[in-house]
């Protein structure tokens, strides 16, 4: 298999195979690091990190992935780049292409990463849009594997917005990769119709199956995996929060959850978490709406069933697995 110069911009563009080829190849990259042996498979080139939203686990990724692959990288806030302002971005697409050997994207919408690779030349890699955030499925699929053993059949069932790029992007990979994905969360956040007819003719060919449901037990009944993300993304405006707590409180993943879930089912978050009072979004929602916590309990985010650290590191092997098979 062969993805040199392939954009990475959502999982819709790649076949089950090339999914697990890239999962593979991480699993490889990690069993490598572990044992300290090298891999600068790639001495010599340049990437280009481009974020116009804030990130911790996404930009650290692919800086650490980059060096550790004999890369150097060059990290773009917007507020000191030319980008948007004074530059549009086939014009900066084409500025970068010229110097960078592959280009990564953090942003609004799924059409400027689009832009941006029509327009490069290299391989450009989404590191999260509005859409979608492909690179956090590799990481999470990852996770599910190392936990489970095993994809095809898996039960994922996703609590919360289901409009945005976490259930989007768990939608998709789940068609794609055979699992039994449901979105279980009130009906003004289930996920665009057409995403939605789209990933059940892809789960139709591999096994897997879509389902939403309003019905906290029967949606999280037996499940393997049980997600969630934040109530409100980046770039969403503050006065969303008072209509987000009250219509999605009671798709919170609490111990309750956990328990009608199957016995050995394990709590994956992309991270970061509001999940106690030690942040100041945290904070302040508490004082205005008196919650300590959001979309998942502190007791479920401390317990043994919760993988969110593997599932943050694996975010550095699948982006390295990544940059070292489209380059
Ligand atoms: N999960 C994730 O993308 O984290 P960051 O926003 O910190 O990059
Ligand atoms: N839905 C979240 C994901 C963060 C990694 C956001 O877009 O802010």
């Amino acid at each position: 298999m062969d993805l040199k110069g392939r954009h990475f911009l959502k999982l819709l563009d790649f076949t089950p195979e090339e999914i697990l080829y890239m999962i593979d190849r991480a699993d490889e990259l990690k069993a490598e690091k572990k044992a300290g042996i090298a891999h600068r498979n790639h001495e010599g080139r340049n990437v280009a990190l481009i974020f116009e939203k804030t990130s911790t686990r996404t930009r650290c990724a692919f800086e650490v992935a980059a060096a550790d692959l004999g890369m150097h990288s060059t990290f773009l806030d917007p507020s000191a780049s030319q980008i948007g302002k004074k530059e549009s971005i086939a014009d900066t697409a084409r500025v970068l292409g010229r110097m960078y050997d592959g280009i990564e994207y953090r942003g609004y919408a799924q059409t400027i990463v689009d832009e941006l690779a029509k327009y490069a030349g290299v391989p450009v890699w989404n590191g999260l849009t509005n859409e979608f955030h492909p690179t956090q499925m590799l990481a999470d699929m990852m996770t599910i594997r190392e936990h489970l053993g095993r994809l095809k059949g898996v039960k994922l069932t996703y609590l919360g917005d289901a409009r945005y790029n976490m259930c989007n992007s768990y939608m998709v990979v789940c068609a794609k990769l055979g699992l039994h994905f449901t979105a279980c969360t009130n009906k003004k956040y289930f996920p665009d119709a057409e995403l939605v007819a789209a990933c059940e003719k892809i789960a139709a060919e591999t096994g897997g199956t879509i389902t939403m449901t309003e019905d906290v037990a029967a949606g999280t009944a037996g499940a393997d995996v049980i997600a969630t993300d934040v109530w409100v993304s980046m770039g969403e405006p503050d006065e969303v929060w008072a209509e987000r707590i009250h219509d999605l409180l009671p798709y919170q993943v609490t111990k309750e959850v956990m328990a009608n879930a199957g016995k050995d089912a394990i709590f994956i978050h992309c991270l970061p978490s509001f999940h106690d009072l030690n942040t100041t979004i945290g904070k302040q929602i508490s004082e205005k709406f008196g919650i300590s916590e959001m979309e998942v309990t502190d007791e479920v985010f401390e317990s043994a069933q919760s993988v969110v650290f593997d599932e943050a590191e694996n975010r550095m092997h699948t982006i390295k697995a990544v940059m070292d098979l489209t380059l």
